[in-house]
C-alpha cells in the first residue's frame, strides 16, 4: 500500500540565506546540528555556514568529495561518526553540499535510529534544481547507482546562491543540463531564461537575481512533478528525460569520462532525435538546434565519442530501473514544454546511437 510523502519539502531560495540558517533551526526548537560536508564545500563554504549556525551546537562531518564516495562505506562510517557524537532522534542533519552529499547525508539520516530531522543546504546547480527535491537519498553499490535508498525528503531545503559563486564552471554547465531537460518538460520561458543566461556563458559574472529565477523556475518544475506523483508510479517518470541513455553511456564511461549532466545532454539529443524520427514532435529540428546550442556554449559533449561501443552502452540501457517488461522505455519531448513515455526498439535507438556517434563538429572530451 502507498503511504503519502511525509511531509512537502519546503523550499527557501535567497541569496544570504546561510547566515540565517541557525537562527531558523532555533525557531523550529532545535539547539544543536550535524552538518555533513565535502571537503571542496567545506574549504568554501565552512567558514560561512559556521557563523550562520550559531548560536547553535555544530558538530561537521567532512567527507571526501566525489562520486565514488556515495557508498556504504561512507554510510557506515557516519554512522559510527553519530553514535560517538551522541545523536539523539531529534537531532537534525544538515546536507551541506551538491548531490553526492544531499543523497549519501540523507540516506543516513533517513536510517540512523529510524529517522533523524533532515535539512538540505545544496551548492550546486543540480542539487538546487534537481536532487535536493522529492525525497530521493542513496548510495551506490558496485553493482551499480542508487540501488539502496530510502525515500526521505528534507524538511526544508534552504538555498543559497551565493554559494554557486565558487562552482567549477564544469559543474554548472551539468547543472544546466538538468535546467534544460527541465525547460523541455514544462516550459518555454525556462528555455529562453536559460539561452539569455548563456550568452556568455560565464556564471561568476552573472546576478544573483538571474541566477535565483532560473533555479526557482526549474526547481518549480521538478517539484510540481513530484507534488503529483511522489512515488514514481506515472507522471514522475517524465524527470527521466535524457537519463535512459545518459545512465548508460555514464555507465559505459565507468563514471569518470563524463559527469552525469555531460551524460544527459547527450540522452537529451538522444531523445530530440528519437521524437524526430517517430515524427511525435513538430519542430524537431528547431528545438534540436536550439539544445545543441547551449550545449555547445557550455562546452558539453555534443558526440558519443568513437570509443563507445553500442554493446557496452545496449547492455546498459538493460539495466534501466525504469524498464517496463523487457521494452527499452523513453520519454520523448512531443513539443516544447511537453513529454510524453514511449516504448522504443533496441534498433531505433541504436540508430540514433550511430548518428550521435557521427556528429560532426563537436569536441569530445579528452
Ligand atoms: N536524489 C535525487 O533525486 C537525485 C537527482 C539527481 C542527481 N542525484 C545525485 O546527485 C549526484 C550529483 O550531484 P552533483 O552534480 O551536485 O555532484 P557532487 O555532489 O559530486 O558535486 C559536484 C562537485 O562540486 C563540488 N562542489 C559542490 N558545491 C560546490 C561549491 N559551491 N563550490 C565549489 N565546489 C562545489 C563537489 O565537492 C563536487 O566535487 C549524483 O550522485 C546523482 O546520483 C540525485
Ligand atoms: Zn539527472
Amino acid at each position: 500500500m502507498r503511504r503519502d510523502l511525509p511531509e512537502d519539502s519546503k523550499f527557501v531560495l535567497r541569496v544570504g540565506l546561510l547566515d540565517r540558517i541557525g537562527s531558523l533551526l532555533v525557531q523550529s526548537g532545535f539547539d544543536r546540528c550535524v552538518v555533513v560536508t565535502d571537503h571542496n564545500v567545506a574549504t568554501a563554504w565552512r567558514p560561512a555556514l559556521q557563523a550562520g549556525l550559531t548560536p547553535l551546537r555544530q558538530d561537521w562531518i567532512v567527507v571526501p568529495a566525489g562520486e565514488e564516495h556515495k557508498t556504504l562505506d561512507h554510510v557506515r562510517d557516519l554512522y559510527g561518526r553519530l553514535l560517538g557524537l551522541d545523536v539523539e532522534r531529534q537531532t537534525p542533519v544538515l546536507a551541506f553540499g551538491g548531490g553526492v552529499v544531499g543523497d549519501l547525508a540523507g540516506f543516513v539520516a533517513a536510517t540512523w535510529l529510524r529517522g533523524l530531522p533532515f535539512f538540505q543546504v545544496p551548492t550546486t546547480l543540480v542539487a538546487m534544481v534537481d536532487s535536493s527535491h522529492g525525497g530521493k537519498t542513496g548510495v551506490d553499490l558496485p553493482e551499480g547507482k542508487n540501488l539502496v535508498g530510502a525515500w526521505y525528503p528534507a524538511r526544508v531545503i534552504w538555498a543559497d546562491p551565493r554559494t554557486l559563486r565558487t562552482l567549477p564552471r564544469r559543474q554548472w554547465a551539468s547543472g544546466m543540463v538538468e535546467a534544460v531537460k527541465a525547460a523541455l518538460l514544462a516550459s518555454p520561458r525556462l528555455l529562453e531564461q536559460i539561452e539569455d543566461f548563456s550568452r556568455p556563458p560565464d556564471p561568476s559574472g552573472r546576478q544573483d537575481a538571474e541566477i535565483q529565477e532560473l533555479v526557482s523556475e526549474a526547481a518549480r518544475i521538478k517539484r510540481e512533478i513530484v507534488r503529483r506523483d511522489p512515488w514514481e508510479s506515472g507522471e514522475r517518470i517524465l524527470l527521466n528525460l535524457g537519463h535512459t541513455l545518459g545512465h548508460a553511456l555514464e555507465r559505459a564511461g565507468d563514471y569518470a569520462r563524463f559527469t552525469h549532466g555531460e551524460a544527459v545532454g547527450l540522452g537529451l539529443l538522444a531523445a530530440l532525435r528519437l521524437a524526430r524520427r517517430r515524427a511525435v514532435l513538430p519542430d524537431a529540428w528547431d528545438l534540436l538546434g536550439r539544445v545543441e546550442s547551449l550545449l555547445a556554449a557550455w562546452d558539453l559533449p555534443r558526440a558519443i565519442p568513437a570509443s563507445f561501443r553500442w554493446e557496452v552502452v545496449a547492455a546498459g540501457l538493460k539495466r534501466d530501473k525504469k524498464r517496463l517488461q523487457g521494452k527499452l522505455v523513453f520519454v520523448l519531448p512531443t513539443r516544447l514544454g511537453r513529454a510524453e513515455v514511449f516504448e522504443v526498439d533496441e534498433a531505433e535507438v541504436c540508430q540514433v546511437f550511430e548518428e550521435l556517434h557521427a556528429a560532426e563538429g563537436s569536441p569530445e572530451l579528452g
